[in-house]
């Protein structure tokens, strides 16, 4: 897994618009109300978290990515770099039940990549929220993008890379409710409402700019490979990938959930 700041925001403009902007039922589950604390874990570029500010009495983004934060910055938004896995420690910045609301979209499928983790963000979120204050979370749930990382998979497969090797280059983590409901209650919370929806998403271009902007982590261990990676993808993808009018399309599958703290 590398570790350096590789998310471009230019690029996350050109090939991932459609994450702020097919958001409007996220926002409108959150029910924010004008007096609101919110803190947007992984605010990314802060579209949504400017959209989440119109609505309460303040919110504080936080991102793993410096190069997003930026551009969040340049919204003129309190944002922070700290990752989801440091949210328990950060207590300058983000103290005890600070937060009426705990909102995220589009992260925790990064956010929880590792089982060992994701414990101790489930903790943080805990932490940070008031008695009585909501944690809302949309994410890429079980069965996400499958055609995409069936493709993944099968190429490095193909080249005799061992599945673990491949398990430990892949950025995400797609819960089922299943496993958030154990995460969520271990940490303390009351799950309101959890479920699973299709939402097939539309592309800017075809499958290659979508694994630039998500998934190079992938070919971070074996870059000379990257372009035979890009390629296989395309034709594999393909025949179930691409509209008549040449539009291209992924199977996202988006796992929703609204957990109190009691
Ligand atoms: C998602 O939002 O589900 C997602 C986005 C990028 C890569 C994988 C999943």
């Amino acid at each position: 897994m590398v570790t350096e700041d590789l998310w471009s925001a230019e690029k996350y403009v050109k090939n991932a618009s459609f994450v702020p902007q097919m958001t409007s039922s996220i926002v409108e589950m959150a029910k924010l109300k004008p007096t609101d604390r919110v803190l947007d874990i992984g605010c990314g570029d802060g579209v949504l978290t400017k959209k989440l500010s119109s609505q309460c009495a303040h919110v504080i983004g936080v991102d793993a990515s410096d190069n997003l934060l930026k551009a969040a910055k340049a919204k003129a938004l309190e944002v922070y770099r700290i990752p989801g896995q440091d949210i328990l420690q950060a207590k300058t910045v983000l103290p005890d039940a600070s937060f009426d609301v705990v909102f995220s979209n589009a992260a925790f499928h990064w956010i929880l990549r590792k089982p060992e983790e994701r414990a101790i963000v489930m903790q943080g979120v805990h932490r940070v929220l008031r008695k009585g204050g909501r944690f809302v979370v949309e994410a890429g749930g079980f069965g996400n993008v499958a055609e995409a990382m069936t493709s993944i998979y099968a190429f490095y497969l193909s080249r005799g890379v061992p599945r673990e090797t491949i398990d430990d280059l892949c950025p995400f983590y797609f819960g089922s409710e299943h496993g958030y409901m154990k995460l969520l209650e271990d940490a303390g919370f009351q799950v309101e409402s959890i479920g699973i929806f299709d939402r097939p998403t539309p592309l800017v271009d075809d499958v290659r700019g979508w694994i630039d902007t998500f998934a190079f982590n992938f070919y971070s261990a074996f870059p000379e490979w990257k372009q035979d990676l890009l390629d296989f993808v395309y034709q594999a993808m393909k025949f179930v990938s691409e509209r008549e009018d040449g539009r291209w399309f992924v199977q996202y599958k988006r796992l929703r959930f609204s957990a109190l703290k009691p």
